[in-house]
């Protein structure tokens, strides 16, 4: 992975490594690096304005499931909301093959479900977060409830614990979002799972790719056609809240710009 571009297509530090420190949160930093204070974590205020908890960057090598396609792992951090609105936005005037109220969206590498639950909002027929982590999947669980009890849920959602390269998309129209979530190998095997499942379906399968790492592999893909390729903006408080959480990792890795690297396509074979 090319820390470089994996949260937003800028450039990394190169802090020193702390792995050895120790503090209070000592206990949760061995479960998963990155979501205690003294990790450099900082709560997004999505976060905060909706009382879930999406917030944090686990690097990929602390996301560990003991699955063969763990060291393809880029990392988990949540999708700038004003991104993924903007590119669901510019999707639905792509000319889907259905109305949304058809599609099912399936976040594919679901994280806490920051994704899961800006689509439940939306009146998909249904939501799906796959996620490998079993930790990050009982998180994105939890907000979940709260969503459904705070009456945010438009859509029936639900989160599955497992690899997305394996995960069998059903026949209707899909919308299948992707934040940069692995690297060529896990891209193919997806790619042909869904060239398999939508054989024969041409428009029922649509893809919004963000920070689209990737993109050489889908370009290298017969049956897809792209409908768009560029930078979306992060708004504002968005930009604001990313470059103060980046700036404080205490590694350094990662670092934000004010866009994210986008595109969209479309199965057609
Ligand atoms: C950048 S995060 C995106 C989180 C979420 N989609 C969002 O936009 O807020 C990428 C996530 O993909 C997950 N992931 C990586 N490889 C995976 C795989 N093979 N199957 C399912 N999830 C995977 C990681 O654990 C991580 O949580």
């Amino acid at each position: 992975m090319r820390r470089v571009c994996y949260v937003s297509s800028v450039t990394t530090g190169t802090g020193a490594r702390r792995e050895g420190a120790t503090h209070k949160g000592e206990k949760r930093r061995r479960l998963l690096p990155g979501l205690a204070v003294g990790d450099g974590f900082t709560r997004h205020p999505f976060d905060v304005a909706n009382g879930v908890r999406t917030s944090g960057l686990v690097a990929g090598r602390h996301l560990k499931s003991g699955h063969r396609h763990d060291r393809h792992a880029t990392a988990y951090y949540g999708v700038a909301p004003s991104v993924f609105q903007a590119l669901v936005r510019r999707w639905r005037r792509s000319g889907p093959a259905a109305p949304l109220e058809e599609f099912t969206f399936v976040d594919m590498g679901a994280g806490m479900g920051r994704a899961v639950l800006l689509a439940a909002e939306m009146p998909f027929r249904d939501v799906v977060g796959v996620e490998l982590n079993a930790t990050l999947a009982r998180i994105a669980r939890r907000n979940l409830a709260v969503w459904r009890a705070a009456g945010r849920a438009r859509a029936a959602a639900r989160i599955v614990c497992g690899d997305a390269a394996e995960f069998k998309l059903r026949g209707g129209p899909c919308l299948a979002f992707l934040f940069n979530p692995f690297g060529a190998p896990v891209m193919r095997r997806l790619l042909a799972q869904i060239a398999e499942s939508f054989a024969g379906k041409p428009g029922q399968l649509d893809l919004l790719y963000v920070n689209n790492e990737q993109e050489s592999v889908l370009e290298g893909r017969a049956g897809f056609v792209r409908l768009y390729l560029g930078q979306v903006s992060r708004s504002r408080a968005d930009a604001i809240a990313d470059h103060a959480i980046l700036a404080n990792q205490p590694e350094g890795e990662y670092a934000s710009a004010n866009y994210e690297d986008c595109s969209i396509w479309r199965w057609v074979g």
